[in-house]
């Protein structure tokens, strides 16, 4: 059990790497080679009686201690953090005292990382112009599964530059400009009449804890993303996402059973979300989608706007019906750094 743990350890260690955070990176690896059973703690993450890979157990360690650095709680490593750029033996030295002393770092093994990732809201933004493009601009009913604390169901808050376009809302305190390639998306106007989020777990964007609990799981190193987080946050703040708590496929039956009201556009959207759901559940969501799919009419008129891991980069597809035709909008980077838009002429 214990080389699977440390084995867990480096893996996660090789996503940060990639994923643009060399601190955790090296945080990690440190744990997966030093880490001994002397601490009950290091007892608890060796003997881990599940999967640590499945279960996340890096990133429960990895945000548990990013929660204790910036409440204060361990000056000590806290003067190791980004900016700074500790030696391995330094950065090692300090974890060890967090380890022997930090009881408080145990309750954050207890339950998986949740995140928020606003910047997709930068991907997700560029695929409502082009359902807007494709049903005249029709008011927009947005309903989105796996929504956490719903930063990216509030998207019109934000102001953007896609492709040199400007969308959104102008001046907002929060401006996505994921790095462009490829033409601009269409130049159509989003107009949200209203919207609601479904999670297993919603996250309440006006609770102190949760918020922490946000902010812990973005890599320390990446101060661009933590800076977006938390103008999201306090956006957000002023005018709580509308979400329920509960499971996606239940929620959207409820929905879609619903007759819609004419004139507007029904979306469904989805953000690194639709991977959480069992296989029986995802087909599920497209089974549904295509059942309502097949009432709408050019009046009342439903997308599903996915943007998900499609083996290696995340895609961002359109589905619009009635038709039922699928656009294949964009890759994008996980967490919307960049934005490889195709658009609407190269559907399939
Ligand atoms: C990786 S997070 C992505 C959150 C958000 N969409 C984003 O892009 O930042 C996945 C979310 O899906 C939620 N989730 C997982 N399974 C679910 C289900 N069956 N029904 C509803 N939400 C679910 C999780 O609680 C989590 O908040």
């Amino acid at each position: 059990m214990t080389e699977r743990v440390r084995h867990s350890f480096a893996v996660q260690a090789g996503h940060c790497e990639r994923l643009g955070s060399p601190f955790t990176a090296m945080l990690l690896r440190l744990v997966a080679a030093r880490l001994t059973g002397d601490t009950a703690l290091g007892r608890r993450i060796l003997g881990w009686p599940g999967d640590p890979e499945a279960d996340a157990l890096p990133l429960r360690l990895a945000g548990g201690l990013h929660a204790l650095v910036r409440r204060g709680r361990l000056p000590d490593l806290a003067a190791l953090y980004p900016p700074a750029a500790p030696d391995p033996a330094a950065l090692w030295e300090a974890l060890a005292r967090a380890f022997a002393t930090a009881a408080d770092l145990d309750p954050w093994l207890d339950s998986a990382p949740q995140t928020n990732e606003v910047a997709r809201s930068g991907v997700l933004m560029p695929g409502l112009m082009a359902v807007a493009a494709m049903t005249g601009s029709k008011p927009i009913v947005l309903w989105e599964i796996g929504a956490s604390a719903g930063l990216n169901l509030v998207l019109d808050a934000y102001a953007y530059e896609l492709g040199g376009r400007a969308a959104g809302r102008p001046g907002a305190g929060l401006h996505l400009a994921p790095d462009w390639t490829g033409p601009p998306p269409p130049e159509a106007s989003v107009r949200i009449a209203a919207r609601r989020g479904v999670d297993l777990n919603p996250l309440d964007v006006t609770d102190a804890q949760h918020r922490e609990r946000l902010t812990a799981y973005v890599w320390p190193d990446q101060r661009a993303r933590l800076a977006r987080l938390e103008a999201a946050l306090a956006l957000a703040a002023a005018d709580p996402p509308p979400l329920d708590r509960g499971d996606a496929v239940a929620w959207l039956a409820e929905r879609l059973a619903a007759p819609p009201q004419a004139g507007q556009a029904r979306v469904v959207q989805h953000s690194i979300a639709l991977q959480y759901l069992p296989v029986q559940g995802r087909a599920q969501v497209a089974a549904l989608l295509s059942e309502a799919g097949a009432r709408a009419t050019a009046d009342t008129p439903l997308a599903w706007l996915a943007y998900e891991f499609e083996g290696g980069p995340a895609g961002l597809r359109l589905t619009l019906w009635p038709g039922g035709r699928t656009h294949r909008l964009a890759t994008a980077h996980p967490h919307g750094q960049w934005v490889r838009w195709e658009g609407l002429p190269g559907s399939r």
